[in-house]
């Protein structure tokens, strides 16, 4: 039996499947190792179950022990492991992707209506006791007929346009390659992220973290959007520069923000915090037990189906 480490608690039924595969080293406790305990847990290990939290870099990958074949990653997301370094010592890579497309773009849609319709504020008066309904209380932005820019059009991106259609919203994206007319549905393809900031009353990241994608909304590219224009963020914190975020929404140039993740997280910007039009989550994009069981799921069956065929058709690296 293969020996795997899993470095984070997963859902009753999960443990018990790899339990069943595997010669599984669990974390009963769901405490968050260090590197070098990771380093020191994995000895012996044939391969690791990470999990976003986990800081899999250049220098985590050159200690690892040789008996280490694969790094299966809990998530779609793989900014947290150096997949290079890993390529180089022969480490197989793999991701979650599709089985947490709807629930992450449902948090999308919750970030959009939680920032254009201030919910935030909303429950701050409610929790006061002393509101009152006036004409003028409150007043949000509606999605009806306003333009939806959609960074990155992956699958996510795909599952935002098709929920925000409904809501009324014009669909605008930005993607490596522009996509073919059946997939695209109407949506506008725009060659800059200039051009397609420049039309986006909101904004939805649903791109991956790259070196190209890191603080690509920053103080130059903030001045892309229209005035009171609001940003959503479904991706990684890395793409946002938080000081020139903070700023945009202390001139009101921009009018709000969605946010599910940030840079460094679980800390949050403090100014994020005192912010009335901020809507903030914790990282809540996946966090269904429909989806976190099948991420988990095939988590598993990554790991398994390298084990027993020598390939996995998710490997990334
Ligand atoms: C992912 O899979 O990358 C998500 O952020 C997890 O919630």
């Amino acid at each position: 039996m293969k020996k795997v480490l899993i470095t984070r608690k997963l859902l009753r039924s999960c443990e018990d499947k790899a339990s069943k595969l595997f010669d599984a080293n669990l974390n009963s406790n769901d405490e968050l190792y260090s590197q070098n305990k990771l380093l020191k847990l994995s000895e012996g290990c044939d391969g690791i179950l990470s999990s976003l939290t986990d800081k899999i870099d250049e220098e985590t990958i050159k200690k690892l022990p040789d008996t280490i074949k694969i790094i299966s990653n809990f998530a779609v997301g793989f900014g947290n492991i150096d997949v290079e370094a890993a390529r180089k010592r022969n480490i197989a890579v793999t991701n979650t992707p599709d089985v947490l497309t709807d629930a992450t773009a449902e948090i999308a849609m919750l970030l959009i209506l939680g920032a254009c319709r201030r919910a935030n504020e909303g429950i701050n008066w409610v929790k006061k006791e002393n509101w009152k309904w006036s004409s003028d209380f409150l007043i949000g932005k509606q999605l009806t007929g306003s333009r939806l820019g959609i960074l990155g059009m992956g699958r996510i991106g795909r599952a935002v346009a098709k929920l925000a259609k409904s809501f009324g919203m014009e669909i605008h994206y930005r993607n490596r390659s522009r996509l073919k007319p059946e997939i695209e549905e109407g949506a506008k393809f725009h060659e800059s992220i200039k051009s397609l900031f420049s039309v986006s009353d909101v904004l939805s990241i649903c791109c991956p973290a790259t070196k190209e994608t890191k603080d690509i909304i920053n103080k130059d590219t903030l001045e892309y959007f229209p005035t009171g224009a609001i940003i959503t963020n479904v991706a990684r914190g890395d793409m946002i520069d938080d000081e020139a975020m903070v700023q945009a929404l202390n001139s009101r140039k921009i009018y709000a923000i969605g946010l599910d993740v940030y840079k460094g997280e679980p800390r949050i910007h403090s100014e994020y915090l005192k912010q009335p039009t901020a809507f903030i989550l914790p990282h809540l994009g996946s966090a269904t037990k429909k989806t976190r069981t099948a991420m988990a799921d095939l988590a598993i069956d990554n790991i398994d189906e390298y084990f027993r065929t020598g390939k996995c058709k998710n490997i990334i690296n």
